[in-house]
This record gives structure tokens, C-alpha cells and sequence, in this order.
């Protein structure tokens, strides 16, 4: 008798602490707080109501080869007549910082990658001395947010106690085969509650970092083979398979729930002929083609996410205003 009471107390307990970390969606509300299972877009907007964002987020090295090359990919306007921007991951080896000044001045977000293209040892060290050198180089590091890791290894509690020292907000690391179909896509989410979904590559937290976004990275798919970042799709060879790709992918966040679709553009997909031209005819499509789609920053998709606005009343969002000094002021340096 005694022993099958302490096994309902037991239970009973158990049932209390799962719900205790279960993140409910009606206590856990924007603009800090976002629940992973949470089924609704932000602001339960309608899908109809709300704008397809694509992100287009550049990694690794940025100096004379590079910034022409990732540049190409923002020739084109959104639909409030502002220019298309991107978030450019920094590695600080081999990078010429004044023309990441120049990006950032164009209305570009920087964010940090690595220091030579590794993992770094210590999180929080890696993060403070790039942060030191973009802001030696003028760069305001109140605007820089978000953390993209190498090789898409999310670092777990080290990378988010970094994260939370020096004041970002978000990784963009964490690629789910999981969370990868039309039907299960997401939208960014807090961690406030733990566990996450899993990652890919490397782990996310295991304790709550309450209000540090995840900007998660569903798998692509080519011939039903996964990959994480179009480089790594296999046997993706000319420049209609590049758009091909891109598109599908597109078609399963448009289709589904709208969820941001984070597009990885490293230097080995930038530099190949084929997969820059099809991603660049992927993006001069979709924005000829779909009225409701934006090709924003980080930032500025987590803005419109913490203040969801309808479609109708976009013209009009300020975060995806046009940024003052919008003409291209990098001098090419080779
Ligand atoms: C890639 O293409 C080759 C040649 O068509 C084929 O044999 C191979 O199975 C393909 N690999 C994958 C992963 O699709
Ligand atoms: C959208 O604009 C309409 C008309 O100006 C306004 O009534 C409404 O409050 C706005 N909605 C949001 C979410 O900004």
C-alpha cells in the first residue's frame, strides 16, 4: 500500500514538473518569449496576412574576393521599394574590416561566425574579441545580435552563456532534419524552456537562456537526401538545380506556415558559376513573382516577429524602412 502511494506521488510529481517545463504559449508571449511547440505565427496572423521573409545570411571570410561576390545577391528591391539586405557572419582571419564597415553602412547586419574558421575554446572569449575588432573598425556593436557557428556546430550552454555576456540576442546554428518538412517548419523561439528541438550538428542549450532567440535551419532536400546549407546538397550541379533547390525550399515555408527561410551561403556556394547564378535567378524570381515576400536582416526579421504586423500594413513598419545612407559605398579592395 505504502509503496504504490509513493509511486502516484511519484507520478503525481513527475506530471507536475513536466508541466512546469512544457512551454505554454499563453504565459510565454512576445516580444521575449516564444514557445518552439507554439502552432500559431507570431500575432496569430493569418498566412495570407503575413510576408514570406527570406534571410540571407552570408558566412566566413569578407574582404576583396568576397564582398563583390556576396554583394550580387542584394541587387534587388523588396516590395516597399527598399533595398534587399543580408547578414553577414564575420571570421576574423583573412577578413578586411573596412569593407564589413562598408556592408554595415549599407544597411547590412554583421554578426560573429569565428576567429580562424574553427570552434572556438572559450565561447565568450571568441565572442568579446571579435566584437573589440568590429568595433575598432567602426562598426556599431550595439547593432551586432547574432552568432552563426562554424560548420553549423551550435556550441550548447557555452555558446549562450557567450551570447548572454556580451549582449547578442540570437544563433542562427542549429540545423534540424526534424523540423524540415512543410508541416513542421518553425518559426524562430526562445529558449526560456528547455529541452530544444535537436540539432544536427552540436547541441543546443540544456539550461533555459530566457529570451535568446534560435533562428532554426531546416534541412533542404535534394533527391531526398538532407542537407543543411546548399553546399552540402549532393549531386546539386548545374544552375537550374541550384534554383530548383532553392526554390523547393521556398515553396515548403511558403506553402506551410510562412516560417522565415534562413538560405546559408558560404564561399564554396558563392564562388561556383552555377550555384551563385541560380541563387541569384532564385531571388530575382521569387521577388518578381510573390508581392509578399522580403528579403531582410536577422534583426529585422526578429523585429517584425516581436511586433507582428500584417501584409497591408507593411509600408509602413519601420524596422524595414529603407536605412538612410542606402548607396553602395565600398571601394573594392583587391
Ligand atoms: C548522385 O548522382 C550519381 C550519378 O547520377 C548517382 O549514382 C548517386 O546515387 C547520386 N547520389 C545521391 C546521394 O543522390
Ligand atoms: C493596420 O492598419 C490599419 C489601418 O491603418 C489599422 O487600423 C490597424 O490597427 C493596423 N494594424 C496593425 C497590427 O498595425
Amino acid at each position: 500500500m505504502k509503496t504504490l502511494f509513493s509511486l502516484v506521488v511519484l507520478v503525481g510529481l513527475f506530471k507536475y514538473s513536466f508541466q512546469q517545463s512544457t512551454c505554454d504559449p499563453k504565459t510565454c508571449v512576445l516580444p521575449n518569449c516564444r514557445c518552439l511547440n507554439d502552432p500559431n505565427i507570431p500575432g496569430k496572423l493569418n498566412v495570407a496576412d503575413t510576408p514570406q521573409i527570406i534571410l540571407v545570411t552570408l558566412e566566413n571570410v569578407i574582404n576583396g574576393e568576397y564582398v563583390d561576390i556576396y554583394t550580387s545577391f542584394f541587387e534587388l528591391k523588396n516590395p516597399n521599394g527598399c533595398p534587399t539586405h543580408g547578414t553577414f557572419f564575420v571570421q576574423d582571419s583573412g577578413t578586411t574590416y573596412s569593407l564589413v564597415a562598408n556592408l554595415a553602412k549599407d544597411g547590412h547586419e554583421i554578426g560573429v561566425f569565428s576567429l580562424d574558421g574553427n570552434l572556438p575554446n572559450d565561447w565568450n572569449k571568441m565572442i568579446k574579441s571579435m566584437l573589440d575588432k568590429l568595433s575598432s573598425s567602426g562598426i556599431d556593436t550595439k547593432s551586432v545580435k547574432g552568432l552563426r557557428a562554424p560548420g553549423l556546430n551550435i556550441g550548447g550552454d557555452e555558446e549562450f552563456i557567450g551570447l548572454g555576456l556580451n549582449g547578442l540576442q540570437y544563433d542562427s546554428s542549429c540545423a534540424s532534419a526534424e523540423l524540415s518538412r512543410q508541416e513542421t517548419m518553425v518559426w524562430p523561439f526562445t529558449y526560456n524552456f528547455v529541452p530544444g528541438p535537436a540539432c544536427d550538428i552540436g547541441s543546443g542549450p540544456a539550461n533555459p537562456f530566457p529570451g535568446k532567440w534560435e533562428f532554426l535551419i531546416s534541412d533542404m532536400n535534394w533527391n531526398g537526401v538532407p542537407c543543411a546549407t546548399p553546399s552540402a546538397c549532393i549531386n546539386v550541379t548545374t544552375k537550374q538545380d541550384a534554383f530548383d533547390l532553392l526554390f523547393n525550399t521556398f515553396r515548403d515555408h511558403y506553402l506551410g506556415n510562412r516560417s522565415p527561410f534562413t538560405l546559408v551561403i558560404n564561399p564554396q556556394w558563392a564562388k561556383s558559376d552555377f550555384s551563385r547564378e541560380g541563387t541569384i535567378e532564385f531571388l530575382q524570381y521569387v521577388r518578381a513573382a510573390f508581392s509578399d515576400t522580403y528579403i531582410v536582416t536577422m534583426s529585422q526579421a526578429l523585429a517584425w516577429i516581436q511586433q507582428p504586423t500584417p501584409l497591408a500594413n507593411l509600408t509602413n513598419f519601420a524596422p524595414w524602412m529603407c536605412p538612410k545612407d542606402e548607396k553602395l559605398t565600398y571601394e573594392p579592395v583587391y
